[in-house]
């Protein structure tokens, strides 16, 4: 399987981390044999059809210099666009910053890929915040597999536990605490009795914050990934623009004192609900709830026909587990070409 990566950050580098590892095992489980042929950075590429080391693109990295300063396989200045046309691949994997305004540049790489017959894997909640239905639209009619498990609970199978394990049940609803930032900040406040703004200090020392933490606080991130679970597992057709959004900015230790002594505590709960609406808000839950993760765990109640509530709890972040979830969608993407072949 051929790769190219469009985007070269954390979860890049996890990404061709753990592609080698899995080529060097040559492990029969996995059956398949990735070969990253091209990177793309904001600076240019480095492209070879033979397949380029992960040792070698991070030497350069940690050099300080552009990944397409590479003096065999280097090509400054070439667009991603370009890349993603014209280098021989099976599998674009879309990893740039999030934008949730324009969704750029990611959105034109994705488009891109599709039209030039690639299956694209992404971490990039952007395209699919703003776009989903036609994304999925655009893969489909060009006969392209487009996988995102990456984009909801980082390295957690949130997506794939409700899509295969929860398979032939029908899932009523979902609620989630699906932002490791807010989780934390709440989290500190009500455990330290510390205010907001310390709490976010915290979390931005810590690294979980962004420095302009709008993002994770005011739930435009759990926005987004309530929108792709309304979308991928309920079938539904939404957008940012359909969810009901409050973030915790409002949410005071008075708050969580008042919901501490009825045995509750206060979480940035993204749902889906009755009504069928996306609402992102502060709730209050019991402290008994499997939903109650504390620091900066995510976890998700899917609310189903059968199996009753069943909840899935892990990590919702970090460069190496977001990099597993883009391993798992390359091979669901090979085993289904795979059978594909079979019929
Ligand atoms: N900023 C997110 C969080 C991680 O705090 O959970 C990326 O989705």
């Amino acid at each position: 399987m051929r790769i190219i990566l469009v985007g070269y950050g954390v979860v890049g580098k996890g990404v061709t981390t753990i592609l080698s590892r899995r080529y060097t095992e040559k492990n029969k489980n996995f059956g398949f044999n990735p070969k990253v042929v091209a990177v793309a950075d904001v600076d240019g590429a480095v492209i070879n059809p033979q397949g380029l080391s992960p040792d070698k693109l991070e030497e350069i990295k940690q050099g300080g210099y552009p990944i397409s300063a590479d003096p065999e396989f280097g090509c400054p200045g070439i667009k991603a666009l370009n890349v993603i046309k014209e280098v021989e691949a099976e599998v674009v994997v879309e990893i740039t910053p999030v934008n949730i305004k324009t969704a750029e540049p990611a959105m034109s790489h994705i488009v891109q890929a599709f039209k030039t017959g690639k299956h694209v894997v992404t971490t990039n909640k952007g395209p699919l915040a703003l776009a989903m239905p036609a994304l999925t639209e655009l893969a489909q009619y060009n006969n392209v597999y487009f996988r995102f498990s990456g984009t909801v609970g980082g390295g957690t199978p949130v997506l794939e536990f409700a899509k295969r394990c929860l398979a032939g049940d029908q899932i009523l609803g979902i609620k989630g605490i699906l932002n490791g930032t807010t989780n934390y900040i709440l989290s500190e406040m009500s455990q330290n009795r510390i205010s907001f703004q310390d709490a976010l200090s915290t979390a931005q020392k810590l690294g979980y914050a962004e420095r302009e933490p709008s993002m994770d606080i005011d739930g435009f991130d759990t926005a987004c990934k309530t929108v792709i679970l309304a979308n991928w597992i309920l079938g539904q057709k939404v957008t940012l623009k359909d969810v009901e959004r409050t973030g915790i900015r409002e949410v005071s230790l008075q708050d969580l004192d008042r919901a501490s002594k009825l045995g509750n505590t206060i979480k940035l709960v993204g749902a889906i609900d009755d009504k069928n609406k996306p609402v992102v808000k502060p709730v209050e839950i019991s402290k008994t709830n499997p939903l109650c993760v504390s620091g900066v765990l995510n976890a998700v109640t899917f609310q189903c026909e059968f199996a009753a509530e069943q909840t899935i709890v892990g990590r919702g972040a970090g460069g190496i587990e977001t990099a597993g979830a883009v391993l798992r969608d390359l091979l669901d993407i090979r085993h289904k070409l795979a059978a594909k072949l079979l019929t």
